[in-house]
């Protein structure tokens, strides 16, 4: 069945590794950007970032979504860029934030998932979407980016 392209919305999980130390000052940036631009393109999500990790979950307008993830997969900020997941959504888990963010310490569940040997490239997707969700469920730290 044929619907409008725009109408089709997806939700897309990538996991990346920082490609340098993980400064409060790049987050800013990042988060400023992102709320900026996100809440202009109709683009939720959530960022998780720590232990040398981005976890980042986009999601809104297909068209839309694939363009941020083109930009954002050639950032010098991170590298190793690669997809978990990706589905098309009748609901979004994260429509309330232009981009939450959630800090991993050690102790949170997605950093234990396969602890010692935490390899989140081996990872399955919807596991750690479950985990995103998981955190943000448990009150972990969240951010909402400030105006
Ligand atoms: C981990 C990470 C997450 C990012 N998330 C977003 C985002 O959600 N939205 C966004 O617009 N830019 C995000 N960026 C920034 C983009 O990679 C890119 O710098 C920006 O979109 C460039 O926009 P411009 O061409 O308008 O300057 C992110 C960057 C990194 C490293």
């Amino acid at each position: 069945m044929r619907v409008p392209s725009h109408s089709i919305n997806v939700r897309l999980l990538y996991v990346s590794r920082a490609a340098g130390p993980q400064t409060t000052t790049m987050t800013t940036s990042i988060l400023a950007h992102a709320k900026a631009n996100n809440a202009q393109q109709g683009i939720t999500g959530v960022l998780c970032q720590g232990q040398g990790f981005f976890f980042q979950v986009i999601e809104g307008q297909r068209s839309r979504v694939n363009a941020l993830f083109r930009r954002i997969a050639v950032d010098a900020r991170h590298k190793d860029v690669e997809v978990l997941h990706y589905e098309e959504i009748q609901e979004r888990l994260f429509g309330q934030w232009s981009m939450a963010l959630v800090h991993l310490s050690v102790d949170d569940p997605m950093v234990r998932l396969q602890h010692p040997d935490f390899d989140p490239y081996s990872a399955s997707g919807p596991q750690v979407m479950h985990q995103v969700m998981d955190l943000l469920a448990a009150g972990q730290p969240i951010e909402l980016p400030r105006a």
